[in-house]
């Protein structure tokens, strides 16, 4: 738990432009692939955030050395020799198992504690474990640790994936890169950090075709072949989601930096439909918004529908918009925690199953709040922003998690705002 908290002067707005940080989701897959290539690679455009400390320490337990430079990490692999990751680092950090695949490549055998349940619902791994298991790989699971062996090394194979889970299509595309023969991933994750992945992987020497595609084919290649690489780090449509949202709250304009528009094709459909003006260019998003918000109806689906991680975001817009929305979750169970703190400010949300009806309310309250997961936890702050009075967010280990500077790159879109050691804030 963070001994700060978020303390954000209300009835404010934000105006200005923000740069985008490499994409969080992204660049911890690229660092477990970096394991592929023995040597050391160079990952540019890593944001500065707890869950890449964290993805450090899981490759440094494997053997790996980790230098940072500003936003670049160079990640050696070469003395690389254990491949066991302990609970009390998946426990932290869910991504933790991306090392699962590049692990079963390089040394054709893991030991990975299970990941635990999770505050945004199951969040099961049979799909990873059903895809490896194609590719030849073994399961057991000895006392909490999921140990995998590869007998008769990894053969290409078709694979579809039930549900286009990003971990699942990730895991399975950093083993097959290695494996004997050609795989097909068929209904494959999308979204546009497994593009990059792939990216860093061709560089690395793989042979990967599709990604971005539901459609994934890979061609094997020996791991000798395989080298280290230097390669960018996306932007994050998330952070970039994130402030855009802030904008269309307050009226902006906020432009945001460093992304790719094509990233966001949704959410901006669905800022224009709550009456924002939306500009574009080929690596910016501008939001202004004249008139008044207006409802509209959200359902959360793998990339490109709208993205589950902006949910809490469009969330606190249609609880300030005129009329009534519904947000249907459908990626992920019991995602609705952040409605419960919104409902402290003010607003009018009633949740059934994974349906929110939300019902816009001329203004928030400010109040003392917790951070539920890091996207509600940014979400908070932002509802602070527009809030009557001080909003004090709680929890802030979780926006730390995936958001790099966020009190700075709001003050500097104007917001008054600060971290407080939470023993001063008493
Ligand atoms: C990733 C992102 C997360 C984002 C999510 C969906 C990272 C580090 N995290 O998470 O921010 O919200 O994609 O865009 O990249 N599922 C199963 N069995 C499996 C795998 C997944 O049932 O084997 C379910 C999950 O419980 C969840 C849904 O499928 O309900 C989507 O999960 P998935 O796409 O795998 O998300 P993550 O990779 O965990």
């Amino acid at each position: 738990m963070s001994s700060e908290i978020i303390v954000v002067k209300g009835n404010n707005t934000l105006a200005g432009d923000v740069n985008v940080s490499g994409a969080k989701n992204s660049a911890l897959k690229l660092m477990a692939a970096s394991l592929l290539g023995q040597g050391a690679s160079t990952i540019h455009n890593v944001p500065v955030i707890s869950d890449i400390e964290i993805m450090s320490e899981v490759l440094e337990r494997l053997g790996a050395v980790i230098e940072r430079s500003g936003h670049s990490l160079r990640v050696d692999t070469s003395q690389v020799d254990r491949c066991e990751t302990p609970y009390e680092l998946v426990s932290k950090m869910r991504a933790s198992i991306s090392v699962l695949g590049p692990l079963i490549g390089r040394f054709g055998k893991a030991h990975v504690a299970m990941p635990g349940g999770c505050q945004i619902g199951a969040r099961k791994i049979d799909m990873h474990l059903v895809g490896l298991e194609a590719l030849g790989v073994e399961f057991d699971v000895d006392h909490g640790v999921l140990v995998a062996h590869t007998p008769n090394g990894l053969r290409g194979t078709h694979v579809m994936l039930e549900f286009p889970s990003v971990g699942a299509t990730e895991n399975l595309l950093m083993a097959a890169v290695v494996a004997e023969g050609t795989t097909f991933i068929e209904n494959a994750a999308c979204e546009p950090e497994i593009e990059d992945l792939a990216n860093m992987l061709n560089a690395m020497g793989a042979q990967v075709t599709g990604a971005g595609t539901s459609q994934i084919e890979v061609v094997g290649v020996p791991l000798s072949a395989m080298h280290p690489c230097e390669h960018t780090t996306v932007g994050d449509r998330i952070e970039a989601g994130t402030f855009l949202a802030g904008g269309a709250l307050t009226g902006g304009p906020v432009a945001v930096h460093g992304i790719d528009p094509a990233y966001l094709r949704m959410a901006i459909m669905k800022l224009r439909a709550m009456g924002c003006a939306v500009e574009t260019g080929a690596d910016w998003i501008r939001v202004s918004r004249a008139g008044d918000l207006t409802c509209t109806d959200i359902q959360t689906l793998p990339h490109p529908g709208f993205p589950t991680d902006l949910q809490a975001q469009f969330m606190l817009l249609a609880a300030v918009a005129e009329g009534t929305s519904v947000i249907t979750e459908n990626v992920f169970e019991n995602r609705f925690m952040f409605a419960a703190e919104l409902m402290r400010m003010g607003a009018d949300i009633t949740i059934d199953d994974h349906h929110a009806l939300i019902r816009g309310v001329a203004g928030l309250q400010g109040a003392p709040v917790s951070s539920t997961d890091l996207r509600a936890g940014a979400a908070l702050v932002l509802a602070g922003v527009v809030a009557d009075g001080e909003t004090r967010v709680h929890h802030i280990e979780h926006i730390d998690r995936g958001y790099e500077d966020y009190v700075g790159k709001l003050s500097r879109l104007g917001a008054d705002v600060a971290r407080v050691s939470a023993a001063d804030a008493r």
